[in-house]
């Protein structure tokens, strides 16, 4: 069931819509994260703004991840001990949280397991990408990518199981179920949602091309490849579920090449991830 482009548009516009914008204080934090010569008075100007988000930051850096002496009552210490990225990522994190609680989950992909599945991804992509001495911005950057890499799915509602029926009748991908069935797949709807929110050109082509890793922008291509690395790893040891089966070995040698990370080191992140992915949920409060 091929529908028409009109209704095709229709489906991903109206979903797009449905989420909700960044929030003033978000907009400007990743603003304030993207310049060099902001202070972290100035970002602390800003989130003080957001009595949640205040909250949220000093709670963290008060948290046992930290194992601070003495507790830290000033934001703007908050803010320096745990550097902009960190801050960034929180409140991205929150604007997530915010749009994922509005949306009805499909009932073959339930809410737990997908959001597993997502952190699990930016987790794995992140460590994976350590093992490669990438820098700590674009880790950062792995976690919001993760979150949001397949929430395009949701696009689909309860169409979705004819997406994974036909996947694994036909022995095709669920990117392809989804292009072959209904003319679009979750990528372009994540792409869309990364344009609403701003997002950077990085963020978005990660987003917008974890299953065509080839079509991502030349600068962007590697960190794309690790982001699908990422899902890749969480789809084989089955880190949550989100409509994936296994990938070809093809597509996991391309990316191992593409990354330069092998088998190896591959394997290796296996004995500290379900730590890393417990820790990100306590980081992001999800
Ligand atoms: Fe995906
Ligand atoms: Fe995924």
């Amino acid at each position: 069931m091929i529908v028409d482009n009109k209704s095709y548009k229709e489906q991903i516009d109206s979903f797009v819509e449905a989420i909700p914008e960044l929030s003033v204080t978000a907009s400007q934090v990743v603003e304030i994260c993207s310049r060099i010569d902001s202070t972290p008075e100035e970002l602390s100007q800003v989130v003080s703004e957001d009595s949640v988000l205040s909250e949220h930051v000093l709670k963290l850096v008060n948290s046992a991840y930290y194992s601070l002496v003495s507790e830290v009552t000033s934001l703007t210490r908050a803010i320096t001990m745990l550097g902009f990225n960190t801050v960034k990522s929180i409140t991205l994190s929150k604007a997530v949280n915010k749009a994922v609680a509005r949306l009805n989950f499909p009932q073959i992909l339930p809410m737990d397991g997908f959001w597993r599945h997502s952190i699990s991804t930016g987790v794995a992509a992140g460590m994976l990408s350590r093992v490669k001495q990438g820098s700590t911005t674009q880790r950062e950057d792995f976690l919001i990518c993760g979150l949001l890499h397949d929430l395009g799915k949701m696009a689909f509602v309860e169409s979705y199981t004819e997406v994974i029926s036909l996947s694994e009748h036909t022995q095709i991908t669920p990117v392809e179920a989804e292009r072959e069935l209904y003319g679009f797949d979750h990528q372009q709807v994540g792409l869309k949602i990364a344009r609403k929110w701003q997002f950077n050109d990085t963020i978005r082509n990660c987003i917008g091309f974890h299953h065509e890793v080839d079509r991502s922008e030349e600068v962007d291509k590697i960190q794309t490849a690790f982001l699908a690395l990422g899902d890749v790893y969480a789809n084989i040891y089955d880190l949550g579920y989100a409509g994936n089966f296994y990938p070809s070995e093809t597509e996991l040698n391309n990316l191992l090449s593409l990354t330069g990370v092998s088998w190896a080191e591959f394997r290796s992140i296996g004995k500290d991830i379900e730590a890393e992915v417990l820790k990100a949920g306590v980081f992001l409060q999800l």
